[in-house]
């Protein structure tokens, strides 16, 4: 019967037939320029008028979390500066953000490192880090905080340091900003309390099964932390590129999504609820996430655990929300719990709305993974494959800046 229905329907719409992807496993992913109502979305006009509102709508109630509209106070203070650091070749800054709403206040810290010498204001790098600013770098004179928030310990200093290559983003022009995610909502599953949430809802009559968890909150810190960066005359918020590495990948396409500030958008192994199709999809699956993390996306999207298929939309679908802005997707080659050709093909795929601007879709558009190491950054949609496992390195964030490069400089 199933099957009857769907030769019926290639037969009677054979142009919305074309617009449906199949997927390696034959599984189908839903379509991309085909609205609610079975309108075909041939322009970018129509894109952004009827099909993007839809998806729009659907990622937040189905997956990330609708957003309140409550109007946040935010205060910046800069408690520390430093024009001599990196060895004299960046300023150092570090800025309390303190958020105020419905009587409550909550309170974000951000380090900065802003190239010295620029001729004007620089392009910005910002992304969210896992364990602490002071965990970033091995700078003895950023802050350490006093208590842990989402382990049992405060990291050692200069713990992900290899992750935060700031000399090099300084050499070439970048400035660098970071918060710790655990400011906007602690990574663990009683960390509701001590997140923005609770001011931000307060009031609200958004049903429980839609509000944002961690990583709503998390994309909702990314655009706060913009709004402090708009403030700094050195820096161009025109030209800011948001990357994110894992639950940090998910965190920054699902901004990029909502947020218009951001001019690139990269996802370093972001895997599943990120950049991987979750269709076909090995290692993790949607209950995997859920169940292992429950805190991070809504109640409802709960309800497709173990039935993708079902699901009226997958991850592709997160990547064309952020057409027509260029957009990063990297994967690594051992990462088979993200699943690189799940998201190589969601790559591919969100590649049909960046034509509907005339831009260029990802230019390996084989159904094959390339060899590891491969780069693709000369269309608009960038694909590499770092050979190795779930991490990211000099190598991802040297091929990142190459990419924003094409754009900013
Ligand atoms: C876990 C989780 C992934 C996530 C990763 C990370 O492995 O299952 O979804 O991307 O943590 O953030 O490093």
């Amino acid at each position: 019967m199933k099957h009857v229905m769907k030769t019926l329907l290639l037969l009677l719409a054979a142009p919305l037939a074309a617009l449906l992807c199949a997927a390696d496993d034959g599984a189908t992913v839903p379509a991309l320029l085909l609205s609610e109502q079975g309108r075909e979305i041939r322009t970018a006009r129509a894109w952004e008028r009827v099909r993007r509102p839809e998806i729009v709508r659907m990622l937040s109630t189905e997956v990330y979390g609708v957003a309140p509209d409550t109007r946040v106070e935010a205060r910046y203070r800069t408690v520390e500066e430093d024009a001599a650091a990196l060895d004299g070749a960046a300023t150092r800054r570090q800025v309390r953000i303190t958020l105020r709403a419905a009587g409550m206040e909550h309170i974000a810290d951000m380090l900065l490192y802003i190239p010295n010498g620029a001729e004007g204001p620089v392009p910005v790098i910002f992304g969210l880090n896992f364990k602490g600013n002071h965990a970033t770098t091995t700078d003895p004179d950023v802050i350490m905080p006093a208590e842990p928030k989402s382990s049992p310990t405060v990291a050692p200093r200069g713990d992900n340091a290899r992750r935060w290559p700031y000399a090099e983003a300084i050499a070439r022009g970048y400035a660098v900003a970071t918060i710790c995610k655990d400011d906007f909502f602690p990574d663990r599953n009683d960390g509701y309390d001590g997140s923005v949430l609770p001011m931000l809802y307060a009031g609200s009559d958004i049903p429980d099964s839609v509000r944002m968890k961690a990583v709503g909150a998390w994309s909702w810190g990314i655009s706060r932390a913009i709004d402090c960066l708009e403030t700094m005359p050195e820096l161009d918020t025109r030209r800011i590129m948001v990357i994110g590495h894992s639950r940090l990948g998910k965190t920054s396409l699902w901004a990029a999504a909502t947020d218009p500030r951001i001019a690139v958008a990269v996802s370093n192994d972001s895997g599943s609820t990120g950049a991987s199709l979750a269709r076909g999809k090995q290692g993790e699956t949607v209950e995997k996430i859920n169940t292992s993390f429950p805190y991070w996306f809504t109640d409802n999207y709960k309800r497709y655990n173990g039935r993708e298929a079902q699901m009226p939309f997958d991850q592709h679908m997160l990547l064309a929300l952020v057409a027509p802005r260029p957009l990063y997707v990297a994967s690594a080659s051992l990462d088979d719990w993200a699943d690189p050709r799940n998201e190589m093909r969601a790559a591919q795929l969100c590649g049909q709305v960046y034509s509907l601007y005339g831009l260029k879709p990802l230019t390996w558009q084989q159904d094959q993974l390339p060899a590891a190491g491969a780069t693709f950054i000369d269309g608009d949609v960038a694909y590499h494959l770092r050979e190795g496992g779930h991490d990211i390195v000099l190598f991802d964030w040297e091929r990142f800046m190459n990419f924003a490069d094409k754009y900013f400089r």
